[in-house]
C-alpha cells in the first residue's frame, strides 16, 4: 500500500515536472507537489516554460474572479519584489511565497506578460542565487526549512530577501539592510516616491521622468547615510531595471501610457494587490523595450558602480562591470557570484546548477550577443 502510494505521488510528481501546470494534477495542488518534493530530495528540473501561445499573448484581465486577491496570511512569505508579492497573494504562485522557477516564470507571463527571455532571465538568476538547486525551490522572501534540506555551504538558499545577492541596497520602497529590514515594505520611503511622482512625473504620475530622479536620489542618499552601501554589479542591474519595471507592468495595459498612478503603485507596493478590474501588458514585454528606458535613466544620472568605506565615501569599483556592460554583468554573476555560494560542486548538485546556468544564458543571449561562461566545466 504505502509503495503503491509512492508510486502514485512519484508519477504525478514526474506528470507535475513534466507538464508545469496552472492548476493541481489530479487533485494534488502545486503546493502539496512541492511539499512532496521537499521531502524527498533531489528533484527533476523541468525545462523553461515557452512564451505564452500566439493569440494568448494580449491585453486580459488578470485581477479576475480565477485569480482573487487573499492577503497573506501568518504562515505565508512575502519578500523584497511588489510584482512577485502581489502574483503571490493573486495566487498567480503559491500563496506560501515558495515556488519553483517555472512557476514563478509562468506566473510573470501570465500575471503581468513579461516576455519569455525576460522572465527567464530574471528568474533564473534569482534562482541560482537565492533558490535550492536539489529541490528545485524557492522563497519569494526569507529563508525558509519549505525549500527543504540545504546544498553544503557556503551555499546561503537565502530566498529572495538575502541580502547582497539579488536583493541589494538603494531600494525605492526598502531600506538598506544596514539600517533594518531590507524586504519590508516602508511608508517613509513611499511618501518619497510619491513626492518624487509630484515633483517630476506627468501628472503627478511615477513616469519615466519620475524614475530618473528617485533612482538618483535613493543612491546619493545611500551614499551620504550607508557605511556599508554595496552599488557594484549585479545589483547595479536590478536597481536600474525595477525602477523602470513599474512605469511598464504596473500600468493598466489598457491605457498603457507609462505613467503610473500613486494609487495603482500603493496597490502593488503596500497592499501587493491588483488593481480592480486590472489588465495585463497588451504584448509580452521584452528587453527590447526596457534596455532603452534603463539607458534613459543612465544618462540622466549617470554613475560609476562603488562602495562606501564609510559614510560619504564612495569609492569606484573600475573592475565591476558598469552597467552599460550587460554581458560583463553576466559573467560576474556566472564567474564570481555563483561560485562564491558553489565553489565545486558535483554531483546531482552540480548537473542541477548547470542545468539552470544553461536556462540562464539562453536568456541573456535571446537579446543580447554574449558569449556562454563555464565556471564548473561543460559536461
Ligand atoms: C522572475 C521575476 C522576478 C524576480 C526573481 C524578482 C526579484 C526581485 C528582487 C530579489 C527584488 C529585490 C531587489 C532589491 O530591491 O533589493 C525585486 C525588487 C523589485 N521588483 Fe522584482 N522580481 C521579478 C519580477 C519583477 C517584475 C515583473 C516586476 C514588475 C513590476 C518587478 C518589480 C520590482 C520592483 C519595482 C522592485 C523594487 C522594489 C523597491 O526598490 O522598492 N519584479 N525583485
Ligand atoms: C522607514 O524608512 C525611514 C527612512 O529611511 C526610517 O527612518 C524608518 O526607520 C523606516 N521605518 C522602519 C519601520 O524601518
Ligand atoms: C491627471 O490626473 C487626474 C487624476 O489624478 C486625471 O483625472 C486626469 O485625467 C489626468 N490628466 C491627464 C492629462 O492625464
Ligand atoms: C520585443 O517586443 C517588441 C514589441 O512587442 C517586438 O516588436 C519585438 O519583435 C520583440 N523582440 C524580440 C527579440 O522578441
Ligand atoms: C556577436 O559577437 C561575436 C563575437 O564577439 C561577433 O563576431 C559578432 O559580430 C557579434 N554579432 C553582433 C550582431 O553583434
Amino acid at each position: 500500500m504505502v509503495k503503491f502510494v509512492t508510486f502514485l505521488l512519484l508519477t504525478i510528481v514526474r506528470l507535475a515536472v513534466a507538464f508545469p501546470a496552472y492548476d493541481s494534477i489530479a487533485g494534488l495542488s502545486e503546493r502539496e507537489i512541492n511539499k512532496y518534493i521537499t521531502r524527498n530530495g533531489v528533484a527533476e528540473i523541468p525545462n523553461p516554460p515557452l512564451p505564452l501561445p500566439k493569440g494568448q499573448d494580449g491585453l486580459k484581465l488578470v485581477n479576475d474572479p480565477a485569480h482573487p486577491f487573499i492577503a497573506a496570511g501568518p504562515n505565508d512569505i512575502r519578500g523584497p519584489c511588489p510584482a512577485l508579492n502581489t502574483l503571490a497573494s493573486h495566487g498567480y504562485l503559491p500563496r506560501n511565497g515558495v515556488a519553483r522557477p517555472d512557476q514563478i516564470i509562468t506566473a510573470v507571463m501570465e500575471g503581468l506578460n513579461l516576455g519569455n527571455d525576460f522572465a527567464k532571465f530574471l528568474c533564473y538568476q534569482a534562482f541560482l542565487m537565492n533558490g535550492n538547486p536539489l529541490t528545485n525551490l524557492m522563497s519569494i522572501g526569507m529563508k525558509t526549512p519549505l525549500t527543504g534540506q540545504d546544498p553544503p555551504k557556503p551555499a546561503l538558499v537565502g530566498g529572495l530577501s538575502q541580502h547582497g545577492t539579488f536583493e541589494g541596497d538603494t531600494s525605492m520602497t526598502r531600506v538598506d539592510a544596514f539600517f533594518g529590514d531590507q524586504a519590508v515594505f516602508n511608508e517613509t520611503l513611499f511618501q518619497g516616491f510619491i513626492d518624487t511622482a509630484t515633483k517630476f512625473g506627468f501628472n503627478g504620475t511615477y513616469d519615466v521622468n519620475a524614475a530618473a530622479e528617485l533612482r538618483n536620489q535613493r543612491l546619493q542618499n545611500s551614499i551620504q547615510t550607508n557605511p556599508q552601501l554595496v552599488f557594484t554589479s549585479p545589483r547595479i542591474l536590478s536597481a536600474y531595471s525595477e525602477a523602470v519595471f513599474p512605469t511598464i507592468f504596473f500600468v493598466d495595459g489598457r491605457l498603457n501610457n507609462r505613467q503610473l498612478t500613486i494609487d495603482a503603485a500603493r496597490h502593488f507596493f503596500d497592499l501587493q494587490m491588483m488593481p480592480t478590474g486590472f489588465f495585463r501588458q497588451p504584448a509580452p514585454v521584452n528587453f527590447t523595450i526596457v534596455d532603452p528606458l534603463v539607458s534613459f535613466l543612465f544618462n540622466k544620472h549617470p554613475f560609476s558602480p562603488g562602495v562606501n568605506h564609510g559614510k560619504n565615501n564612495f569609492v569606484l569599483q573600475p573592475q565591476t562591470p558598469p552597467l552599460s556592460d550587460f554581458c560583463g554583468i553576466y559573467e560576474d554573476i556566472v564567474l564570481r557570484v555563483i561560485p562564491g555560494q558553489y565553489p565545486k560542486p558535483t554531483g546531482a548538485l552540480k548537473d542541477a546548477i548547470n542545468k539552470n546556468l544553461g536556462f540562464f544564458f539562453g536568456a541573456v543571449s535571446a537579446e543580447h550577443n554574449c558569449t556562454q561562461v563555464f565556471p564548473f566545466g561543460r559536461d
